[in-house]
């Protein structure tokens, strides 16, 4: 048996994907933990370890969810004494202020993700997330597949992230903890990344519905189950993106609760459901997040999301509200050098030959699997303030291939 096993493994002083033992009980487990947790634990028909097993695609016909009901367990890791959230929690070291790229869906897909790190700076670029991705489509036999290739990320990209040192974090959605836990154990055995973050904003009405994202928003005692269930899965830091309200802003008491969860990060997207993203962006409430967590003895970082039009934007933000950093939504769209500092003059053959290596990475990394129209929406954010941009745009927009926009640009060119 090795350390892992005996202290549940996975911080940064015995690091190690698999917790064996974890979740069941055992001689070594302490009978009173030091601090009290709701940890999760599912019994499935003849099964030792139900968990593990109960995802597998196989499984998921006869081996129905089994009713997940509280467990204690030891919450520490015996040296650090720290919460196990304490493991490898790379936010804590990234500098400040720290700068992350939101997630956002048919937007940062690898490609994507892979383009801007070539062109950005890792000095003002630390964080990318996936697109959110269902807990319950990754619990489903057959959904996961279409569902994980959300999680997707090509070689190409891998190798840049090493380099780069830029993290990569999975975000989750969903109203059930348990497929929660399952999802978040499936991700950290079969992928690699940085962290998890649990998608608490989105005020899509069909998902609202559903009682996830932000309808989770004051939802005090089913959000405190998701996180204990993700953390309870998860080899890696668990983090939540949220919004401020509901109708109106309930930023103190709705972080207080999220300060009291121990997450490794929180980012506040400083709207309220109702906002969508239309109205302005309202940075008070992040100075008063940031009021609530200094208030208390949570050394939680702590970032803002809205409206952050520039690195020199960001800076002033930061100093002012007192945030850990920035999350960038659609200022990427305005500028996809944004992270960079100071700005540099880009040519429009720049932006041309950018275009280009969208186009090319999409297609060779999605083949027939994804729309090419899905990649019509960013063609506007490489053809703008150069002469004959509108027309230039207009063409692309007719294409149907990558051929064809290579013969637009040729043309233009
Ligand atoms: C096209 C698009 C897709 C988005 N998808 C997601 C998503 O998958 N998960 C999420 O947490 N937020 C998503 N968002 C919200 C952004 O992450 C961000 O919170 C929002 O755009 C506000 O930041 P901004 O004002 O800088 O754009 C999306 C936003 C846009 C514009």
């Amino acid at each position: 048996m090795g350390v892992n096993a005996l202290f549940g493994g996975g911080c940064s002083h015995f690091p190690g994907r698999e917790r064996p033992g974890y979740g069941y009980p055992s001689p070594m487990r302490l009978k009173e933990p030091v601090t009290q947790g709701l940890y999760f634990r599912r019994k499935a028909r003849g099964s030792k370890d139900s968990i593990a097993q109960g995802f597998s695609p196989e499984n998921e016909a006869t081996n129905k969810p089994g009713r997940l009901r509280p467990v204690q367990t030891f919450p520490f890791c015996y040296f650090c004494l720290q919460n196990k959230n304490c493991m490898n929690n790379f936010w804590k070291d990234l500098p400040k202020p720290a700068f992350t790229l939101a997630p956002m869906e048919d937007v940062t897909d690898t490609t994507f993700r892979q383009l801007l790190m070539e062109i950005s700076d890792p000095e003002f670029f630390h964080v990318v997330f996936t697109e959110f991705t269902s807990t319950d489509g990754m619990c489903h036999p057959v959904g996961r597949p279409n569902v994980i290739s959300r999680l997707r990320v090509s070689d190409s990209e891998r190798e840049l992230l090493r380099k780069t040192g830029i993290k990569l974090v999975a975000q989750i959605w969903g109203a059930n903890p348990e497929k929660y836990y399952q999802s978040v154990k499936f991700i950290c055995e079969e992928f690699d990344f940085d962290g998890i973050d649990i998608n608490m904003g989105c005020p899509v009405k069909k998902i609202v519905k559903q009682g996830a994202c932000s309808a989770l928003i004051g939802q005090n005692q089913l959000v405190t189950e998701i996180i204990q269930a993700t953390k309870e899965a998860s080899c890696i830091p668990v983090s939540v993106k949220t919004r401020t309200g509901i109708k109106q802003h309930i930023t103190e008491d709705w972080i207080g609760h999220l300060l009291e969860q121990d997450l490794a990060a929180i980012t506040l997207h400083c709207r309220t459901q109702k906002d969508q993203s239309e109205a302005p962006a309202d940075w008070n409430e992040i100075t008063k997040a940031v009021n609530v967590r200094d208030s208390s003895e949570k050394d939680i970082p702590l970032y803002g999301n809205g409206d952050v039009i520039s690195v020199e934007d960001a800076l002033v933000k930061c100093d002012q509200t007192g945030a850990d950093g920035v999350m960038v939504g659609r200022g990427i769209f305005h500028n996809p050098w944004f992270f960079n500092h100071p700005q540099i003059e880009i040519s429009t053959q720049q932006k041309l030959d950018l275009l280009w290596r969208h186009v090319d990475l999409f297609t060779e990394t999605w083949g027939s699997e994804k729309h090419f129209a899905i990649l019509k929406r960013f063609f506007k954010i490489y053809t703008n303030s150069f002469y004959g941009a509108g027309h230039l745009r207009a063409q692309l927009m007719e294409t149907n291939s990558a051929g064809e926009v290579r013969a637009v640009i040729d043309a233009f060119s």
